[in-house]
Formats: C-alpha cells, structure tokens, sequence
C-alpha cells in the first residue's frame, strides 16, 4: 500500500503540542529562521521572517521562488520547527503545491479523507462530502478519479479535502498555478465567494500578484532567499467584488510588483 499515511500528515495539523495564540491572531509568526542541512552545506529557507493573521484574515504572501514560502507554511501548520523566532497557530490544514490526491479513489473519497483519517467510516466521509461537492459544482463527478477531471476540479477536489480537515486555518500553497490563465481566473473568483460563504483565516501563497490582490485582505511580499517580509499592502477594497481592472486593483498591483522589484 503507498504510503497513506504521509499524505494524511500533510492535510492534518499534528495533534501533539497545542500552539496557543495569546492575542487574537489566528496565526503569529515572529522572526522566524529556518535552515536546511544538506549534503552541498546549509541553506538558509527563512531568515527573520514575520507575518501575523487575525481570525478569518486573508493573507496573501508572495514572493520570488525559492524564498521559503512552502516553508513557512509548513511551519504553520506544525509539520516543521523553526530554528529560532516563534510561530503560533490555530490549527491549520495544508493544500500542498501537487495537489495529491490519491489516484485511486474517486472525487468524493478524495475529498472526505481528512474525515476518514480522523475515524469516520466511508459512508459517513461521503455524507458529509456529498453536499460540498455539488456546491462546489462537481455533483456530476463524485466517482469519478482524478485522472479524469480537469486541473480545476482536481484543485477543487483538492481545497475541500483542506477545508474538510475542519481547521481554523487554511495554508493553500500556490493553489492555482498549474492551471490556464482562463481557469484561473475563474477559480480565484470561486475562492473569493467560497471564502465570503464560509470565512476561515487563510495564508495563501501566490507568484500571482494579481491574485494576491484580488484575493487578499492583506498582501505580504517577501524578499528573495532567505526571505522575510519586506513590504505589506492593505487591501480595503470589499472581497467577492473586486474587478481586476478596478483602478484601485490596477494600482495595488503596481505597488506590490514595485516592492518586488520588479519595473513596469
Ligand atoms: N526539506 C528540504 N531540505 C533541504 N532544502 C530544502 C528543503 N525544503 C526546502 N528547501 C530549500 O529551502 C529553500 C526554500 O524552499 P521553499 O520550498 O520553502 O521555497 P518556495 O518559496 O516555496 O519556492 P517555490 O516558489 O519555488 O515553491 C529552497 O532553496 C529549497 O531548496
Ligand atoms: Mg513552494
């Protein structure tokens, strides 16, 4: 059998050790470090990194590749330890880069296997799934298998398997970036209405600046490897309403492309 058991980590915050939030924040990342030993010598992920979301906030981070986003994530969620710095969460559910859902089982399983993981039976798992699936449009393809469903309905598979895992926070590591610029679109647009129905904090991690603003409340740039937060950008415009070619949203996205360096 492959290894369940690894993929079931990646969705489930760890039980042990409950990271407790003293102020309101959902999430409290402070000067954070973190690197990786390797055989070619150390590589520095994070160096000082901080990053703060208050409950049901949606914190966009972006950042160049390589700079430790996956990273900081993963250490969101308890699946690693910094080095030094503090990190304190509610817990939270992963939605790894490769979505990773197991080829042989269809939509529905896929979808209720932070259910199943946490004791429930199959049929249970279904019964709570079933309705998800038909709002988030796949009714049609409950018993259907990944290999059969396009890029957008497997990162939709994908995000309700995260968001069934029943955590307060949501890591959702670059969830779109496979997928056609056209489907994109539409699916950040999915999200957006998604996250006014059933709030939740979420850290998305984007190359997107775009996505950044159209998704977030807030907007996190970060520099290159070892990164840390170099810039933040308030987005106050009203979620689930926001036009790309908004002036306001044309402008948001010129300063966070400013603050990563990157010339018009
Ligand atoms: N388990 C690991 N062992 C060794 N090095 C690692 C490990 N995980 C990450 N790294 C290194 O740490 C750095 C940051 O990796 P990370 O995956 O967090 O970057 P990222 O910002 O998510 O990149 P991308 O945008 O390409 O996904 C990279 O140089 C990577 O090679
Ligand atoms: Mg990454």
């Amino acid at each position: 059998m492959p290894a369940k058991g690894a993929r079931v980590e990646m969705i489930e915050a760890p039980p042990e050790e409950p990271r407790e939030l003293k102020a309101q924040d959902a999430v409290h990342v402070e000067l954070v470090s973190r690197t990786f030993r390797t055989k070619r010598g150390p590589i520095q992920a994070l160096a000082g990194m901080s990053l703060r979301a208050a409950a049901h906030e949606v914190v966009v981070v972006v950042g160049p590749s390589g700079c430790g986003k996956t990273t900081l994530l993963e250490l969101i969620c308890g699946l690693q330890r910094p080095d030094s710095g503090t990190v304190r969460a509610a817990p939270a559910a992963l939605m790894p880069q490769r979505d990773l859902l197991l080829p042989w089982l269809s939509a529905i399983d896929n979808a209720g296997l932070a259910l199943r993981a946490r004791g429930a039976s199959r049929e249970d798992a279904r019964r709570a799934a079933g309705p998800w699936l038909e709002r988030f449009g796949l009714e049609r393809f409950e018993r259907t298998r990944p290999a059969e469903l396009s890029g957008g309905m497997r990162q939709r598979v994908s995000f309700l398997r995260t968001l069934l895992a029943g955590k307060p926070v949501l890591a959702l590591d670059e969830p779109f970036a496979s997928l056609d610029a056209i489907t994109r679109q539409d699916m950040q647009g999915w999200l957006a209405h998604v996250l006014v129905a059933e709030p939740r904090t979420v850290i998305l991690v984007t190359h997107d600046v775009e996505e950044a603003v159209v998704l977030g409340d807030r907007v996190i740039i970060m520099s290159p490897r070892p990164g840390r937060t170099v810039s933040e950008i308030d987005v106050t415009l009203p979620r689930g309403a926001r036009r790309r070619t908004d002036p306001a949203v044309v402008e948001l996205r010129e300063r966070a492309l400013a603050a990563l360096g990157v010339q018009p």
